[in-house]
């Protein structure tokens, strides 16, 4: 039977820049069912919720979602919906891959960097929140456990390999946060032994933004903690020519969201004109987490192609397509 997979269009541009991911994956030979599903202000109109019960319920059943972007209604004691869903799926690897396309105009041409952050712990645990009714003192917890870190730096091992790539830097500060980051860093030596064909590297994290601005090129897969790794995967993608360009995975033991980095983008919603690289990128990566390269691959190739003739690409991207052009010049070369 047919894979099927959870669709979430999302708020502001995620409906176009979703739609457009579909059609390509449809025309690429990706036999999928989708079953679509409310969540944030969509949601929260419709249903009164911000993450309907039955989207958990179609997320769990289907294992593979792909999600647009969600606004999170501020001010009003929502908490973000995206942590709730790492938190309830225990998706506890963020998958963030960036890569310079030829035919934009990013700073650097050879750039292929692999950042996987850890998801659920660190100074995002959410734990220890105090703050005094006079506002004057504030404190938060940092949870690291050796469970936590040793399953996310052992993904991040295990997709190296499975990628063919050479190298697993680790980024923490553990000179000065000796107890969480110090217990990070000693269960990355650890695992680094068991895996000899990979080069092991550990870097102190604000030397890694310098020698990441100054020469990205050295850099392969990166694995770090929530804090550092929210930081340096915005960073990355800034290295690549922005959040347009760069998608992400939360990837658990039972169910995997793929997801444009990017937000709602309220100021052009509705415009067609979004661009839908990042869910493109998206939904690649979940065809590679299926295990169906050849589709991958051939959805890469075409949107590579389309970026470096660059007439039909989106404003942002320095082309005068809408979103439905892009979309269809890239399937044009499918
Ligand atoms: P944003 O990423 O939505 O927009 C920032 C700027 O980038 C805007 O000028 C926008 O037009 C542009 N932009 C973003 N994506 C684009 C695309 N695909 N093509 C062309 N231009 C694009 O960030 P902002 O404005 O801070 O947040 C807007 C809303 O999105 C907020 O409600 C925020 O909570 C939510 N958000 C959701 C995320 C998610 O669901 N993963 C991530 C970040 C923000
Ligand atoms: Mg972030």
């Amino acid at each position: 039977s047919k894979t099927r997979i959870t669709i979430i269009p999302g708020d502001g541009i995620g409906p176009d820049i979703v739609k457009s991911a579909i059609q390509i994956l449809d025309h690429a030979g990706c036999d999928f069912t989708y079953d679509y599903a409310l969540a944030g202000m969509s949601a929260l109109d419709a249903t009164g919720e911000l993450i309907p019960q039955q989207t958990l319920d179609l997320i769990e059943a289907n294992k593979v979602a792909l999600k647009g972007p969600l606004t999170t209604p501020v001010g009003k004691g929502f908490t973000s919906i995206n942590v709730s869903l790492r938190k309830h799926f225990e998706l506890y690897a963020n998958v963030r891959p960036v890569r310079t396309f030829a035919g934009t105009k990013a700073r650097y041409c050879d750039i292929d960097i692999l950042t996987i952050r850890e998801n659920t712990e660190g100074m995002y645990s959410g734990e220890g929140q105090i703050i005094n009714d006079e506002r004057t003192h504030a404190e938060a917890k940092s949870v690291i456990t050796r469970q936590g870190s040793e399953r996310v730096i052992r993904f991040a091992y295990e997709m190296a390999r499975r990628e063919g790539r050479k190298k697993v830097t680790t980024l923490h500060k553990a000179n000065i946060l000796k107890t969480t980051s110090g217990l990070f860093l000693e269960v990355a030596r650890e695992i680094a032994k068991e895996y000899n064909d990979i080069i092991s590297e550990e870097m102190i994290i604000d030397a890694a933004c310098m020698n990441l601005v100054m020469y990205p090129e050295r850099f392969d897969v990166i694995v770090t903690t929530n804090l550092f790794g929210d930081i340096i995967s915005d960073l990355c993608a800034g290295l690549v020519g922005g959040l347009g360009m760069a998608p992400g995975a939360n990837i658990g033991e039972h169910a995997a969201i793929f997801e444009a980095v990017h937000g709602s983008a309220p100021d052009i919603a509705g415009k067609n004109i979004a661009n839908p690289t990042s869910i493109i990128l998206a939904s690649i990566q979940m065809l590679q987490y299926l295990g169906m390269n050849d589709q991958a691959n051939h959805i890469l190739a075409a949107l590579k192609t389309t970026i470096l003739e660059g007439d039909r690409t989106t404003r942002d991207l320095g082309g005068n397509g809408s979103t439905d052009e892009f979309t269809q010049a890239i399937i044009e070369r499918l």
